[in-house]
């Protein structure tokens, strides 16, 4: 598996540069990391210079024309190309967020092009998000209840208890919280990250689950929970304008008020 890819940095050394085509009047340089960690060669910067005159609004489009059009080897998860399925996630400009999101026009000067930090890299944009998966495994995060469903009907919930999931329920598991997060990058093996405890709180704070008791003995633990500093990289980055830090201080109380 591939070194771990540090904070965009300017450590990474220049690689080929892609002129844009005779007559293109304005052009925007992307920057952008590759890697193939099985070739044994050190990450690069190659640069790609990009007719903006014939090229959509958003980095994705700048990348998918890099891809389509200049060089098929750069290698990127997207699908939606609508900040849905959380898969072009990366760090572009210094911040982490979603390529198909993140408008070219609001990037000053050469547009820098990262995968999320601080991830092992399986090449180029795209990590290895192998870990995160497996800690939202270990969260259950599907609903729990033994007491059987009403008849044939549904678990129904009131609009004041369906409203406790706003602000929970919009994750798409992008991870650019839990790769901005220094707790994170530290202590990834067993802090679960704010991904996953903003899920995690999806499911406690779910009136029709009967597992909140086991939910919170679960998260009781020195690491998994309480490695958070509320240094709130999280919640200033996430694309979809969410609160994992309140996510987390809202499982600390429950913590608290159980004991209490
Ligand atoms: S608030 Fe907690 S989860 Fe968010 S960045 Fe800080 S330490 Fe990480
Ligand atoms: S909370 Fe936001 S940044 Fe974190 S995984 Fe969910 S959508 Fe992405
Ligand atoms: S391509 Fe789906 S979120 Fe960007």
């Amino acid at each position: 598996m591939a070194e771990f890819n540090l904070p965009p940095n300017s450590r990474v050394k220049e690689g080929k540069t892609f002129r844009a085509p005779a007559g293109a009047k304005n052009i925007k340089v992307f920057k952008v990391y590759r890697y193939d960690p099985d070739s044994g060669e050190n990450p690069r910067l190659d640069s790609y210079e990009i007719d903006l005159d014939n090229c959509g609004p958003m980095v994705l489009d700048a990348l998918l024309k890099i891809k389509n059009e200049i060089d098929s080897t750069l290698t990127l998860r997207r699908s939606c190309r609508e900040g849905i399925c959380g898969s072009c996630s990366m760090n572009i400009d210094g911040l982490n967020t979603l390529a198909c999101l993140k408008p070219i026009e609001d990037i000053k000067g050469d547009a820098t092009v990262y995968p999320l930090p601080h991830m092992p890299v399986v090449k180029d944009l795209v990590p290895d998000l192998t870990v995160p998966y497996a800690q939202y495994a270990s969260i259950e995060p599907w609903m729990q209840a033994d007491t059987p469903a009403p008849g044939k009907g549904e678990r129904l919930q009131s609009p004041e208890e369906r409203a406790k999931l706003d602000g929970l329920w919009e994750c798409i598991l992008c991870f650019c919280c839990q790769t901005s997060c220094p707790s994170y990058w530290w202590n990834g093996d067993r802090y679960l990250g704010p991904a996953i405890l903003l899920q995690a709180s999806r499911w406690i704070n779910d009136s029709r689950d009967e597992a909140t008791g086991t939910r919170l003995d679960n998260l009781e633990d020195p690491f998994k929970l309480y490695r958070c500093h509320t240094i709130m990289n999280c919640t200033n980055t996430c694309p979809k304008g969410l609160n994992p830090a309140k996510a987390i201080a809202d499982i600390k109380q429950k913590m608290i008020k159980r004991v209490l």
